[in-house]
């Protein structure tokens, strides 16, 4: 059974000192009402280490971050690695984000190189892949979504693509409040699947956690995860208040409870 996932993706957002109010306060929340699905929350690279600290070693929420850089040190001025991450206490990273491919220009063997990277440090990395508002009006979704698969994800052992989570995140769809349908979404899960299944195994597209992210709000959440091809949630704007994020956790909770 693949156990329902919840990332919020602070993005730019929060200094180290809010990030320490904000956790503490999230804590709270969930302590009181414990979430029986994964909680993760990836803040920017400096408000990593004041979110652990806040988080404590018994929270059940983990800690991801948003990108990182494939070598491990050296001369890469601004750069941030998987062992520096792994050292701070991060288990999930996010890996080729939209904003990343759009705004930074990383490509397909960036992307991968990135996926090698965390997976050799023991990170888990989560893939971000999805279609421009274009590409979905010309009907190429589909190749779209199995192109950026096999960029990130080619040639991977069946061992390393087993700590991999796919995030599919319609780029027409991230920071608009224009959220996929719940037939779009469950439609390129099943192409996302599909694509795994050819490419690694069955097993594996079984196996596989695909989260939907783009506008995901409380109140949209429990549609989304009635399908048992959604997995869980990328969620950007709305993890930034304590009470959308911990109201998301609850109703998904409530909703899909498997496995924990
Ligand atoms: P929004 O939830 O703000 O649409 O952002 C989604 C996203 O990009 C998460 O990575």
């Amino acid at each position: 059974m693949r156990t329902v996932l919840i990332v919020g993706n602070w993005k730019m957002n929060k200094t180290a000192s809010e990030a320490t109010l904000f956790i503490r306060e999230l804590n709270a929340r969930v302590l009181a009402q414990p979430a029986r699905v994964e909680l993760v929350v990836a803040p920017p690279f400096t408000a990593l280490e004041s979110v652990r600290i806040a988080l404590g070693a018994s929270s059940p929420i983990q800690l991801g971050a948003q990108d990182l850089f494939w070598e491990d040190h050296g001369a890469y001025t601004g750069e941030v690695s998987a062992p520096m991450l792994k050292d701070l206490g991060c288990r999930y990273v996010i890996v080729g984000h939209s904003e990343r491919r759009t705004l930074f220009g990383e490509q397909g063997d960036r992307i991968q190189k990135k996926i090698r990277a965390a997976l050799n440090h023991g990170l888990r990395p989560i893939l971000c892949i999805g279609e421009t508002l274009a590409e979905r009006d010309n009907g190429t979704t589909d190749n779209v979504l199995t192109q950026q698969l096999h960029d990130g994800l080619s040639g991977l052992t069946t061992e390393a693509l087993s700590a991999v989570t796919i995030a599919y995140e319609p780029v027409w769809a991230i920071g608009t409040g224009k959220s996929a349908t719940v037939e779009q979404a469950v439609a390129a899960h099943r192409t996302i699947r599909r694509v795994l299944a050819a490419t690694a195994s069955p097993a594996i597209a079984d196996s596989t956690r695909i989260l939907y992210g783009g506008s995901v709000t409380p109140q949209n959440i429990e549609s989304l995860l009635a399908s048992d091809q959604v997995d869980g949630a990328l969620i950007g704007g709305a993890c930034l208040q304590v009470e959308s994020f911990a109201t998301i956790a609850t109703v998904a909770s409530a909703t899909r409870s498997i496995g924990v």
